[in-house]
């Protein structure tokens, strides 16, 4: 199980390897709509967990609902170890429209959705995919504290915050990660993710490979070269150094690459390694 050589993170009282796997690319092209293959897909994942990723992240958006819908076709029902991470907040009016929605009533439409599609009674980590400017955030985040005190949230974690949102959300709920955008290439999360480890919760990087920017720089190739490892290996890894609550969930619809990611797990940067990767 390559993915578990990275070692492992607690999520409340859950306990996950910490190299993830992000399910958000099963869905078609544009995450909008179906995949060209369902059948591939669901090999895919099921090849995931195989692997030894034992944290999964969807959204009710990715596809929409697609992604969800075929998480639980290819595993459920779930292995005891494998923890899904899925979001509410976002709907696709249309294939490129990614709008916000924190109403308390969407909020509740989209837990029981999200509940109905991975066949669960509860979600282990629901999280509030992104702030919107038009509800109060205490409101939709005291939403999901009701949601989750109904019995059908396990643990409540955040996406796209800033650190004055993570403290609003904290004196309102136990808030257990935060999913912002994080890569070699954009630091711009730098001080939520030293906020995270001063609470001690997890930090899930959106975009760990920068969607394939990451992947590009002079610095990361001369580092695979001197390892031995892909760029992707590379970029994975100095996420994993960057800090113990690091969870990565690099994304791919090929088994070749969710094979090449997992194997980052093992690959040992050294502190000259991180420095170069760092300037
Ligand atoms: N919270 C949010 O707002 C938010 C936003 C975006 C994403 N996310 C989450 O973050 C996860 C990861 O994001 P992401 O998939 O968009 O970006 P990513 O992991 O940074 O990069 C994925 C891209 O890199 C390619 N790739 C993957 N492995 C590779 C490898 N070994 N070598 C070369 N190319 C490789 C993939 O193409 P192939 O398919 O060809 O491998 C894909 O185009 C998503 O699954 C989702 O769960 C969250």
């Amino acid at each position: 199980m390559p993915a578990a050589a990275a070692g492992t993170l607690r999520l409340g009282d859950l306990t996950v390897n910490r190299m993830a796997f992000g399910a958000m690319r099963v869905a078609g092209p544009d995450i909008w709509g179906e995949p060209r293959d369902r059948a591939a897909m669901r090999k895919l994942l099921a090849r995931a967990f195989e692997l030894g990723h034992t944290f999964f992240d969807t959204a009710d958006s990715y596809g929409p609902d697609v992604s969800e819908t075929l998480i639980a076709e290819a595993l459920h029902p779930f292995p005891k170890e494998l923890v899904i991470g899925t979001k509410g907040g976002l709907v696709r009016p249309s294939r490129h429209r990614w709008d916000r929605d924190g109403r308390p009533e969407h909020l509740r439409g989209a837990v029981d959705g999200s509940l109905k599609r991975l066949r669960l009674e509860r979600i282990d980590l629901y999280q509030f995919h992104a702030p919107d400017p038009s509800v109060p955030f205490a409101e939709s985040v005291g939403t999901l504290a009701e949601l989750q005190r109904a019995g059908k949230i396990r643990h409540l974690g955040l996406s796209n915050v800033s650190v004055r949102e993570l403290g609003e959300a904290r004196r309102i709920a136990t808030i257990v990660s935060v999913q912002n955008e994080y890569n070699l290439e954009n630091r711009s999360s730098d001080d939520v993710l030293a906020a995270c480890e001063k609470a001690g919760i997890a930090f899930i990087p959106w975009y760990p490979l920068g969607a394939g920017r990451a992947l590009r720089p002079a610095k990361v190739k001369r580092v695979a070269v001197r390892l031995g490892a892909t760029p992707a290996q590379v970029a994975i890894a100095w996420l994993l150094a960057r800090s113990p609550l690091m969870l990565p969930i690099p994304g791919t619809s090929s088994i070749a690459h969710l094979e090449e990611n997992a194997a980052a797990a093992a690959l040992g940067l050294t502190p000259d390694d991180v420095a170069v990767l760092d300037g």
